[in-house]
C-alpha cells in the first residue's frame, strides 16, 4: 500500500501479536468473554478514546478535517455498547495518554486506532456476537470499514514522506499499542 504503512506494520506486528495474547482479546476472539469483563475492556477503549478524542478537536483541528469527522466518533459509540450493558461510562475523565505534537506522531497513533477496525471488521464477521450483544464500537465503519482504511492509508502516504516522519511515527504507534497491552494484560476477569 505504501512505505510508511508497510514501516509501521513492520515496526508494530510484535506489539499486536503480543495484544492478541492478553486475556481479554483472547476472550472476545474465542467468544468466551463474560459481560463483566467485556464492559471493563469497552472502559478501558472509553478511557482512550474520551481523550485522544477530544484532544484531536481541540488541538489538531486540521487533521479531523481532513480525515473526516465520522473517524472522531468512537467516544459515543463506546458510551452506547456500555449503557446497553447496564453500564454507565461516568463523565470523561480522560487518560494519561500523551497526544503527540507533530503530525508525523499523530498518524502513528491513527494507524493504530484506524488499524484496529479492522480487528473489529474480523470479529464482527465471525458470527460470534459480542457479549450482552453490544457490538456498536467493534462494528465501527461497518461495509465501510475498507474503504475507509484505504483512504486513511492514502492520506498517511501523503502527509508522512520523510524518514524522520516515518521515525516519529512509529515511535508513537508502539506506544500506543504498549498504552492498550498494558491495561488489557492488567484488565480484572470475571
Ligand atoms: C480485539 C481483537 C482484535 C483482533 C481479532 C484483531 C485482528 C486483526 C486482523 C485480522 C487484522 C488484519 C486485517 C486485514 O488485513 O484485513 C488487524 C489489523 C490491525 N489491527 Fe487488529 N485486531 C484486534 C485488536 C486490535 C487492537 C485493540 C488494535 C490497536 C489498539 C489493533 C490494531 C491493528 C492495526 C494497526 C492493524 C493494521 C495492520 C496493517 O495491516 O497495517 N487491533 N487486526
Amino acid at each position: 500500500m505504501g512505505l510508511t504503512r508497510d514501516t509501521l506494520k513492520d515496526h508494530t506486528s510484535e506489539a499486536h501479536r503480543r495484544l492478541d495474547e492478553t486475556e481479554p482479546v483472547k476472550g472476545l476472539a474465542g467468544g468466551t468473554l463474560s459481560e463483566t469483563s467485556y464492559a471493563k475492556l469497552l472502559g478501558i477503549y472509553h478511557d482512550f478514546f474520551s481523550h485522544f478524542e477530544n484532544k484531536m478537536r481541540e488541538d489538531h483541528r486540521d487533521i479531523v478535517d481532513e480525515l473526516g469527522d465520522f473517524r472522531f466518533s468512537k467516544t459515543g459509540w463506546l458510551r452506547e455498547d456500555l449503557s446497553t450493558l447496564g453500564r454507565d461510562a461516568g463523565v470523561d475523565a480522560g487518560s494519561t495518554f500523551q497526544i503527540p505534537d507533530s503530525l508525523a506522531g499523530v498518524a502513528g497513533c491513527l494507524y493504530v486506532v484506524e488499524g484496529s477496525t479492522l480487528g473489529g471488521l474480523h470479529l464482527s464477521k465471525s458470527g460470534k456476537g459480542f457479549p450482552g450483544g453490544a457490538g456498536r464500537f467493534y462494528e465501527a465503519y461497518g461495509d465501510d470499514t475498507i474503504t475507509a482504511w484505504k483512504s486513511f492509508i492514502e492520506w498517511l502516504e501523503t502527509r508522512v514522506t520523510q524518514p524522520e516522519e516515518r521515525i516519529s511515527a512509529c515511535e508513537a504507534a508502539v506506544r500506543t499499542f504498549d498504552w492498550f497491552e498494558e491495561r488489557f494484560r492488567h484488565h480484572p476477569q470475571g
